[in-house]
């Protein structure tokens, strides 16, 4: 092989890893309290730590608070990018645990619900990022507004968290039927938090996605479960993500276990590969 050709062969590979799209997962949910934020800020360090380059959008624009999570300042947030004070590159910060958080908007009530304008300039900004990361993980805020929808529009996979309460699994089923009323065609997910048993998570991802099927005709695949775990609340309370805090405790492998399944399913860095992140994951996430 000639240096010229070895030459060009390296610049072609690294151009398709350089253009490589994020995948882009919005972690949402219908009831509120059920652990998004805590699933994203975790998940995040767990992807981070195996390698990848992840980004975490603070997307809860009443009520952020993924800065206190992971016990950060920041000077800047999506609110400064909205009012174009700030571009979304120079709002992100890395904190602790290894990727980069990009602060919500808490507190401002006129955030609470966007423009169309407005939102379609964070989903631009958003675009921009795609290229620098590999995952970017957006924390949705709960219910089902039409800020929710947009993040899940601009997402290629919705990860659903519920608990096991029977409040929080009708809200995490009327959120897929708003996702697929909308026209949607999102890959949607299950992950039941504050499980008591692997039987309990198990059975409450049954539970809505037979009645998904057969009212919304649509699949929902199975991210499994996370145990209810008093290192969770004691994490939140010393402002130490539970990953880290806790680094052997229930919760913590359950986040080792979807983040380890992600990885694996990724396709090596510079593969030339495109998308598709969750498409390979369909053959882990059980339907
Ligand atoms: N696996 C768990 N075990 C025990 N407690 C948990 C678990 N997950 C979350 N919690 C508790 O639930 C509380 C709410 O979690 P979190 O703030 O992540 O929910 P959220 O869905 O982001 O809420 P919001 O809808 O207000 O944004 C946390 O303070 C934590 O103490
Ligand atoms: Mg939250």
């Amino acid at each position: 092989m000639t240096a010229a050709f070895v030459d060009q062969a390296t610049t072609l590979r690294s151009l398709a890893a350089s253009q490589r799209r994020a995948t882009v997962i919005a972690v949402t949910s219908g009831k509120g309290g059920v652990g998004k934020s805590n699933i994203s800020v975790n998940l995040a360090i767990k992807l981070a730590e195996s390698g990848q380059r992840v980004a975490l959008l603070d997307a809860d624009l009443g009520l952020a608070n993924t800065d206190v999570l992971c016990n950060v300042d920041l000077n800047w947030n999506l609110s400064h990018v909205i009012s174009r004070k700030r571009e979304l590159k120079d709002v992100m910060q890395e904190v602790p645990g290894g990727f980069f958080l990009i602060g919500g908007a808490s507190g401002l009530a006129k955030m609470a619900e966007l423009t169309d304008m407005d939102r379609q300039r964070v989903v631009d900004a958003m675009g921009e990022l795609e290229s620098q990361f590999d995952v970017i993980l957006i924390d949705t805020g709960a219910g089902i507004s039409a800020n929710v929808l947009a993040f899940t529009r601009a997402a290629d996979h919705v990860l659903i968290v519920t608990t096991p309460e029977p409040t929080a699994i009708t809200d995490a089923y009327a959120v897929a039927k708003v996702i697929v009323r909308d026209g949607q065609d999102r890959k949607m997910s299950l992950l039941v938090n504050q499980a008591q048993s692997a039987d309990e998570g198990r059975a409450v991802y049954e539970r809505i996605s037979r009645v998904a099927r057969q009212f919304l005709g649509v699949g929902l695949f199975d991210a499994g479960f996370v145990y209810a775990d008093t290192n969770v609340p004691m994490a939140v309370r010393k402002r130490t993500p539970f990953v880290l805090s806790a680094p052997r405790c229930a919760a913590t492998q359950c986040i080792n276990q979807l983040a380890d399944r992600l990885q694996t399913d990724r396709p090596a860095r510079g593969s030339g590969e495109t998308g598709g992140f969750f498409v390979r994951m369909s053959r882990w996430l059980k339907i």
